[in-house]
């Protein structure tokens, strides 16, 4: 039976990703307070969880996303090619790229993500669906940027399609949005062909908005919580659960969801060779998800360098799929 490649880049176990973690869990609350990036949501019980949301019917993006790939499939197809070299960035268990399959027939198909073991596995099981399409998996953190490694093949001779769904360009802050779309378009090499395919959320209703980050079942509230079990592996926190409550809310003025985790009562944290105190109350950062209005999104793929863009929307503009050329 055949298996697809994997090439794993991203190694958890550095002193580089214990520091990045301690460094940001002791930041003062006078300067911010403490946070964690959000691609440490993402191990393979996070990768999971994440799936069960999608499932809720609070979490609208995903199903909007998929209404809008079933109304305007033939017409992305139509404007986009066959034939490219299929690049999933965060494909997670790789399910929404494995339906452009049948519309797009890229030549070959590389999924990218950090949550290695969780790739691995979905990678494997798609293989064995698509037994004849090459594929690669990289297990890769690409928020300093995207580099792909010359594995992915030579962008000059097939086109690529960089594909980045599900509005986790939301987890960027506007300027570092710009820089990691920069990169993407310098990833997508230089044939004209070749370009973006990316889905992102729009600006609405706060209660909507709040109801898909702080959903009644908890399954948000497990997804926020596991990051403490998952930085208590990397570094040696010694976090407990008991102490950490979800919380999930709009900052209208930034378009932000920001998720945190915030202490219920006085807590100490040790981990080895330090620690820190967190009052009841205090809270850590671990998730922002910016809204985009169109506008605001079309004028960002332009300042990254990307030419024409084509967007789609769900009839409520709720959310928009964009094809940019290079
Ligand atoms: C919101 S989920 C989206 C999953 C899937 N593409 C979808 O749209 O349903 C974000 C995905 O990006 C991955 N991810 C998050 N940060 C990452 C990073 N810095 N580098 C690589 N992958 C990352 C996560 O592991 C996760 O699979």
């Amino acid at each position: 039976m055949k298996t697809p490649h994997f090439l794993q880049v991203y190694q958890e176990n550095t002193d580089a990703i214990r520091h990045e973690l301690l460094k940001g869990l002791s930041a003062d609350p006078r300067h911010g307070g403490a946070w964690a990036s959000p691609k440490f949501l993402y191990d393979a019980l996070g990768s999971r969880l994440f799936e069960a949301i999608t499932e809720l019917p609070e979490y609208y993006p995903t199903r909007t996303e998929a209404a809008i790939f079933a109304e305007h499939g033939s017409a992305m197809a139509q404007s986009i090619g066959a034939g490219s070299t299929l690049i999933d960035l965060g494909a997670g268990n790789c399910a929404k790229a494995a339906r452009l399959f049948g519309l797009l027939f890229p030549q070959r198909y590389v999924a990218v993500d950090i949550s290695v073991d969780f790739l691995r596995d979905a990678l494997a099981s798609l293989q064995r669906q698509y037994p004849a399409l090459e594929m690669l998996g990289l297990g890769l953190d690409f928020s300093d940027g995207l580099e792909l490694p010359p594995e992915v093949g030579d962008g000059a001779h097939a086109p690529r399609l960089l594909f980045y769904p599900g509005s986790s360009i939301g987890n960027f802050s506007p300027s570092q949005a710009l820089s990691f779309l920069r990169s993407v378009h310098a990833a997508c090499g230089p044939l004209p062909e070749s370009g973006l395919l990316i889905g992102v959320d729009l600006v609405k209703d706060t209660a909507e908005l709040e109801a898909a980050y702080d959903d009644p079942l908890g399954v948000t509230a497990a997804f926020n919580r596991n990051l403490l079990l998952h930085i208590n592996r990397l570094t040696g926190t010694d976090f407990e659960l008991a102490h950490w409550q979800h919380v999930g809310r709009f900052d209208v003025p930034l378009s932000r969801i920001e998720m945190h985790l915030q202490a219920t009562r006085d807590v100490t944290v040790r981990w080895p060779g330090g620690g820190r105190e967190f009052i009841a109350g205090e809270r850590i950062h671990t998730e922002n998800s910016y809204k985009w209005t169109q506008a605001g999104f079309e004028q960002l793929l332009s300042q990254a360098g990307f030419g024409a863009a084509t967007g789609w929307t769900d009839p409520d503009k709720r959310f928009a799929v964009y094809w940019a050329m290079t």
